[in-house]
């Protein structure tokens, strides 16, 4: 089992890296960001909470996502990998991301944090806005609020995976296919 942590601030590629990735070493793609949307488009309790923090650029509750990963990971059994985008975003979802994946005898074995400058994320996440219907992109106060997020509670996650010596940093700009390159280059060497 190979299970790969793709990290990076908002609109620094995951989404995009995360299909090319999963078309080319078959990993089950698991983004908290799409499962929640999806929660939201079937208006249930969940996403009429997730929602709320969502649409102010903020993360949601530990217990939500943790609770939606471990529901993903025993739903997936035969999975040769998992490609996790978008989770964990705080210490305490990486804390108890380790402890799901040891109950099935299994671990992060990498972990690919895409740097993008702020001005760059700005710019992809404003042009997106413009046709995803994505409420979090059309409003530049929203998508610095995430980034905002970012920097308060997520780059502590690695942090922790650097502590175990699992992190490898992708320089996240020039085009989808070279970005690719390098990220497959990484996961060679370790897959
Ligand atoms: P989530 O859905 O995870 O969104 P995000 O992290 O804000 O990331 P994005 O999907 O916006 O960006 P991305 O890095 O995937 O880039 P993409 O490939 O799409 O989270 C949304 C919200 O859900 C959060 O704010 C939070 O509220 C909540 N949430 C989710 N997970 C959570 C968790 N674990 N804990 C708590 N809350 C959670 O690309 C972006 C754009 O750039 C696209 O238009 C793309 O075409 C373009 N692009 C991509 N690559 C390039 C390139 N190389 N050059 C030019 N343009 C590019």
């Amino acid at each position: 089992m190979f299970n790969l942590i793709l990290f990076g601030p908002p609109g620094s590629g995951k989404g995009t890296q995360s299909e090319k990735l999963i078309a080319k070493y078959g990993l089950k793609h698991l983004s908290t960001g799409d499962l929640l949307r999806s929660e939201i488009a079937a208006q249930t309790p969940l996403g009429i909470e997730a929602k709320s923090f969502m649409d102010k650029g903020q993360l949601v509750p530990d217990e939500v996502v943790i609770g939606m990963i471990s529901s993903a990971l025993d739903s997936n059994p035969d999975a040769k990998g998992f490609l996790f985008d978008g989770f964990p975003r705080t210490e305490a979802q990486a804390e108890a991301l380790d402890k799901l994946l040891k109950l099935k005898k299994t671990a992060i074995h990498l972990m690919l944090a895409m740097d993008v400058s702020e001005a760059e994320l700005i710019k992809r996440l404003l042009g997106r806005g413009k046709t995803s219907g994505r409420s979090d992109d059309t409003n530049e106060e929203v998508i610095k609020a995430r980034i905002a997020e970012y920097h308060k509670k997520t780059t502590a996650v690695a942090d922790y995976y650097m502590k175990f010596d699992k992190v490898k940093h992708i320089k996240g700009e020039g085009t989808v296919d070279e970005i690719f390159a390098a990220i497959s280059k990484e996961i060679e060497g370790k897959i």
